[in-house]
Formats: C-alpha cells, structure tokens, sequence
C-alpha cells in the first residue's frame, strides 16, 4: 500500500467525475482516493457515499489559494473535472485540467475548447507537469429524440441536425469508459506533458442515425447544415459563452 498513488479528483460528483472515481476506488491497491468538494456540496449524498468506498472527502474553498495547497499537499496526482468556465479555479489546481473535449480543432470552433487552450497555454508557460486528457463526443449525448418518444432527450441542440453530407467520420466514447482510460493515462509515465486522446468507436452522422432507425423502425427527421448553417451556429455560441463570467 505504500506505494499507492495519491489522486485527487475535484468535481467528482459531476458526469465526468464518477467516471473517474469509479475505476479508482475499484483500485485500492493502487490508488488512493481523495474527493475536492466545494463546502456547500459537501453535504451531497454522492459525496456521502464516497467514504464508503475507500475515498476521503475534502472540502475545500477552491478560490482560497491557502486552502487549496494544504488540500493538495502530498498528492502525486490532481484530476479536474470541472466545466470550462471554472479556469481560475482550474489554473490553481493544475496537472489534469478539465478538458475531455471531443476532437476539434484548437481554436475558433468551440469557445469552450478556445478557454481550455488557453488554460494549457498558461500551464505550459509556467513548467507545469500536466496531462491534457481528450475523448470523443459522449455516446450518452449522441442520440436524437424518437418521434414516439422511446428515447427522449433534454438537449438544447438538435442531434437530427446533419453536418454537411454527414459523412465526416468522427471520434465517440462511452461517458463509463473515460475513467478506465484516465486511471491507465494517469499511471502511464509516456503521457508526462503529453495531449492525449481517447476513443471508443469512430462513426458518422449518417450511420449512427440509421442504425437509430432501423433498430427503432421510426422515421428521423434530418436538416443538413451548410457551412453557413454552421458558422452561425459556432457564433452564435461564442456570443453566449462571452457572457458567461469565468470563475
Ligand atoms: N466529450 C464530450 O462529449 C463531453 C461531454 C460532456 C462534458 N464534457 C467535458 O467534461 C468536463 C466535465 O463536464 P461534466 O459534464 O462532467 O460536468 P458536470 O457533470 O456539470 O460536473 C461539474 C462538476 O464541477 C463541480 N462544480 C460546479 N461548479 C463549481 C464551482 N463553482 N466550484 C467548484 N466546483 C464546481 C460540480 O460539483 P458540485 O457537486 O459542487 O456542484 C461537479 O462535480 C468539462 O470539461 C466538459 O466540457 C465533454
């Protein structure tokens, strides 16, 4: 036990952070858990639920700069599975940054992703060690509404949307895998100051909704975007995430 791996996971009481967590804990031999939770979330059941398991919860004022290097002390690894919009927090917290982004270009498609290079910008300016981990789009997101309502879905974009021809090939990844991959990633000394990308399959738009209809045996309704569709998708995004304040 002694040479167990001291991996502390803020946000893990989100979508990304129970991945994470699960492979971990399932891991006592080799990791040790500790949970960074914010104090008004320290009350959660999920995080109630974390000692159980072998993790140790900690609360601790992410903006409090004294606080967060005594939570920190010791440990070998820091994963963040915060939303991008939480960078100041994120650039204190530093090595696994939240990124898990879907593949895409750098800059200028996704202001989300534009935040998170500039995040690693930063880290990489100050010598930082860090592994910037990225997976595809989630499976769990990439399945429009059925007409009879079998599959339903609370997303504010439209997945029968079609970029293009529909034929791009593009990366996915089961939201229950990422953990597994991080706990390899994390252990992996080759990822040291490397991006690395992970991915379950690699489909297109067109077969995905498909296999979605035959196996449905429903009718999809599809709008193919054009580039101009599109651009005016990714500003009127940007517009929206500029008015959102970082933390
Ligand atoms: N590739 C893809 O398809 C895909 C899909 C979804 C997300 N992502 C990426 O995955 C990452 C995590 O997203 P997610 O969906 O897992 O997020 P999520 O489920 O919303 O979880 C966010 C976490 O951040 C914590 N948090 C929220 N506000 C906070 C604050 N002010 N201070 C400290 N902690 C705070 C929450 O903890 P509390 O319990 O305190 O609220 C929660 O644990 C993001 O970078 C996102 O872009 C990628």
């Amino acid at each position: 036990m002694a040479s167990r791996l001291r991996v502390a996971v803020a946000g893990a009481t989100g979508e990304t952070g129970q991945s994470i967590m699960d492979p971990l804990l399932a891991n006592p031999e080799e990791f040790e858990v500790f949970a960074l939770a914010r104090p008004v979330s320290v009350n959660k059941p999920i995080l109630s639920a974390f000692p159980a398991r072998g993790a140790i919860v900690k609360s601790v004022d992410f903006n409090a700069t004294d606080a967060l290097i005594t939570a920190l002390a010791g440990m070998h690894v820091v994963i963040s599975c915060l939303l991008g919009l939480h960078d100041k927090i994120q650039i204190a917290l530093r090595f696994v940054p939240s990124f898990f982004e879907p593949a895409c270009p750098p800059r200028g498609v996704m202001k989300a992703r534009d935040r998170k290079e500039d995040m690693l910008d930063r880290i990489q300016l100050l010598y930082l060690p860090y592994k910037f981990i990225n997976f595809g789009w989630w499976y769990q997101l990439g399945l429009p509404p059925l007409p009879s309502g079998h599959i339903q879905t609370r997303l504010d974009y439209a997945l029968n949307e079609i970029m293009g021809d529909g034929e791009a090939p593009f990366a996915l990844v089961d939201k229950r895998d990422i953990g597994k991959y991080v706990a390899r990633i994390i252990t992996d000394p080759r990822t040291l100051n490397k991006m690395v990308f992970g991915n379950g399959e690699v489909w297109t738009q067109n077969r995905i909704l498909d296999t979605l209809e035959e196996m449905a045996g429903e009718k999809l309704v599809r709008r193919n975007l054009i580039k101009e569709d599109m651009d005016d998708i990714i500003s009127g995004a940007y517009n929206i995430l500029a008015t959102i304040p970082r933390t």
